[in-house]
């Protein structure tokens, strides 16, 4: 049976990519992270694609890859944290799943990225700055996106995906 696939959107450490791949698991559904696929198509990390394309270069391939990855059904899919500013983007995802929306707190987000290394964004003086202006400008978004929000602090993961599966309208599931 074909099913719509599931995207999971919300900021950088929000855990999309490990709660997509429980709840992906559990229905037993291909799992997809965006970020992964991008670096797996072009052999260099996200940092790298950054460095030398700048994020102009990474959105487009971020684009192209929603794209690709939005292209079959019965799919669980964790997005980047940014795939969202681009109306285009919001389009595709909007008409092809059902938008799950991780809602932390930036306590959580620093948390989980403290010594992140891998994220341009983050390579700055002052990373937490940097979460709550991108919080700020992104989360609006983010909520007029999504068709389910869950609030994800404090919460072991398997028992947010279980939740986030119980929430899910029947012909999702
Ligand atoms: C970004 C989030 C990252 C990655 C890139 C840019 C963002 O993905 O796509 O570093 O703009 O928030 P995660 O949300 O998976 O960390």
């Amino acid at each position: 049976m074909s099913h719509r696939n599931i995207i999971l959107i919300g900021p950088m450490g929000s855990g999309k990519s490990t709660i997509g791949n429980i709840i992906a698991r559990r229905l037993h559904r291909d799992f997809q992270d965006s970020d992964h696929f991008i670096e797996e198509r072009t052999g260099v990390d996200i940092a790298r694609i950054f460095d030398v394309e700048g994020e102009q270069g990474f959105r487009d391939r971020e684009t192209n890859a929603l794209n690709e990855l939005l292209s079959e059904n019965n799919r669980v899919i964790a997005t980047g944290g940014g795939s969202i500013l681009r109306h285009e983007n919001q389009q595709l995802l909007k008409q092809k799943g059902y938008i799950v929306f991780l809602d932390t707190s930036i306590n959580q987000q620093m948390q989980r990225l403290r010594r992140d290394k891998k994220r341009p964004l983050l390579q700055t003086e002052n990373p937490r700055e940097r979460l709550e202006s991108l919080l700020a400008e992104r989360r609006p978004i983010y909520l007029g996106l999504a068709d389910l929000a869950v609030k994800t602090d404090r919460r072991m993961a398997r028992r947010l995906a279980a939740d986030i599966i119980n929430q899910l309208p029947e012909n999702i599931k």
